[in-house]
């Protein structure tokens, strides 16, 4: 099937975008490889003087047989060694350093972005023809991009009603109002968000954007369904904004907490003895793979799946759209760390795509043991009926668990009836007691247009609740089980149960 171009977007742009002219340096830096041509034009250093002839890595070799946390012997079964060397590519697809450590390519050494290309067709269903991926430093960067390509100050972006602090927080800091879209167990309630967009106040600005994170959402680790994204699509085509999917929970996807043993052992034996057809074919269908018109990015990164400190991510788009991303980043970040994409290359290359999907479903696994876990601790240390619930998420690293502040014998007297006032006490009495949870209002969206919205926009379901969000990834069982002992317990105290 030939597939059509995206649509052009241009008319959703900041002011910066459209006036930021390409910085004339960069329209020669291609001439730089030219073997004709003596390139006096730019302040390049030599790359003889870049003081790292070689970097040996020792890294896990595919398929991981003894599961992808565990510790390499150096020895030839479960090890991969491999060179990057500052001269020469020791297999086809390397990226030697005197090419990675130079200036030039904003966009992402053409080598590791061949290998994301090709790994993005395993995952979506591109259905325009000119979508690409450029790198980016993370999703950080991915975002706060974003924001200056499309955004200026008073501008309108859609969050989820609790989102990724730091997210937000860069949007407010550019001036970027964040308007919060009501979200249950599920995600993103498609109705109400066309509730707010059909109901829209005359003479404020239109949303451009809707930042999401779809999969093991931060913070309430929900997980939106396929249905509700093509219905979110559907809103975003007929009332024209971009969605942003932040996914660096993607590959996180556990599936269902089962409490009962033996179904659990049944569903994670199908998990593992799926093949990689089978495995991708298990994940969640993503908002590029539902678009037909080029309106969503997708910010990819290898913080969670990796290592955060290689500061190493992807955005995937539209051409006609990543290209000011491009030249924003000229002026900016200038690339990501040619240290990155040289040995991470190195690993992606050797492993192949066979081995990356082995290593992603290897820590799914571990993520399902640390999930299973957590879960497993609440539902023994906290009472099955009363004020507490428990939310086990089926991807990423976060779970809650909701409160009814209004059971606190104390909610109408020292908390005034406030339930943020309940929860800030408890957020300070557990940390007394060693043991750290954040509270859901340090999440919460909270922006206001000029003029404002209609009342009911912004009605939340159920003032009086509140909750905690803990992730599971940071640390090992017992320490696990010891911090949600210490968290149940201080809970039930000031419930008195
Ligand atoms: C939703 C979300 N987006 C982005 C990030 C940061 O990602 P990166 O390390 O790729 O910048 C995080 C990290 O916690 C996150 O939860």
């Amino acid at each position: 099937m030939t597939l059509t171009e995206s649509k052009d977007f241009s008319h959703l742009f900041s002011e910066e975008t459209k006036a930021r002219k390409p910085s004339p340096l960069k329209t020669c830096i291609h001439l730089f490889n030219d073997p004709n041509i003596v390139f006096l034009g730019g302040g390049l250093p030599l790359s003889d003087y870049f003081p790292w002839d070689n970097i040996h890595s020792q890294s896990p070799l595919p398929p991981f047989k003894n599961g992808i946390g565990s510790k390499i012997t150096g020895l030839k079964d479960d090890t991969l060694e491999y060179v990057v060397s500052r001269d020469e590519k020791v297999e086809k697809a390397d990226i030697p350093f005197k090419k990675s450590l130079q200036y030039g390519a904003t966009q992402g050494q053409p080598e590791i972005l061949e290998f994301l290309r090709e790994h993005n067709k395993l995952v979506h269903e591109f259905n325009y023809s000119d979508w690409d991926s450029i790198l980016t430093t993370g999703n950080t960067n991915g975002w706060e991009s974003t924001l200056r390509i499309f955004c200026n100050k008073g501008d309108v972006i859609l969050a989820e009603a609790h989102s990724f602090s730091s997210s937000l927080a860069s949007a407010e800091a550019q001036g970027v109002i964040t308007f919060p879209v009501p979200i249950d167990s599920d995600g993103i309630i498609p109705e109400k968000l066309e509730s707010i967009l059909d109901n829209w106040t005359p003479g404020s600005p239109k949303p451009k954007l809707l930042y999401t994170i779809p999969t093991g959402q931060n913070p309430t680790g929900s997980s939106l369904s396929d249905e509700r994204k093509e219905a979110i699509y559907k809103i975003a085509c007929k009332h024209d904004f971009i969605i942003i999917e932040d996914e660096p929970y993607y590959f996180l996807q556990t599936g269902p907490y089962l409490k009962d043993l033996e179904q659990r052992k049944k569903y994670e034996d199908q998990q593992e003895q799926q093949n990689h057809e089978q495995f991708l074919k298990s994940l969640a269908k993503t908002f590029l793979s539902l678009d037909t018109e080029g309106r969503v990015i997708r910010m990819d990164s290898f913080s969670k799946v990796l290592a955060p400190g290689a500061r190493l991510g992807w955005l995937t788009g539209s051409k006609k759209i990543l290209q000011y991303y491009v030249s924003l980043h000229e002026m900016t970040v200038q690339g990501a760390s040619g240290f990155s994409q040289s040995i991470i290359n190195g690993l992606l290359q050797r492993w192949g795509q066979d081995g990356y999907i082995d290593w992603l479903k290897g820590l799914r696994s571990e993520y399902v043991i640390k999930r299973n876990n957590a879960i497993d601790y609440l539902h023994e240390f906290l009472p099955a009926s009363g004020p507490f619930t428990i939310n086990p998420p089926i991807a990423g690293m976060f779970f809650t668990v909701t409160i009814d502040a209004t059971a606190h014998p104390d909610f109408k007297t020292k908390f005034n009836s406030n339930p943020k006032a309940v929860e800030q006490h408890i957020y300070e009495t557990i940390v007394k007691n060693g043991v750290l949870l954040v509270p859901g209002c340090w999440f919460i969206t909270e922006g206001e247009t000029t003029p404002p919205q209609p009342a009911d926009s912004k009605q939340i379901q159920n003032p009086n609740e509140i909750f905690f969000r803990g992730t599971y990834a940071a640390v090992a069982a017992e320490k696990l089980r010891e911090g949600l002992k210490r968290f149940s317990e201080c809970l039930k105290e000031e419930f008195g149960f």
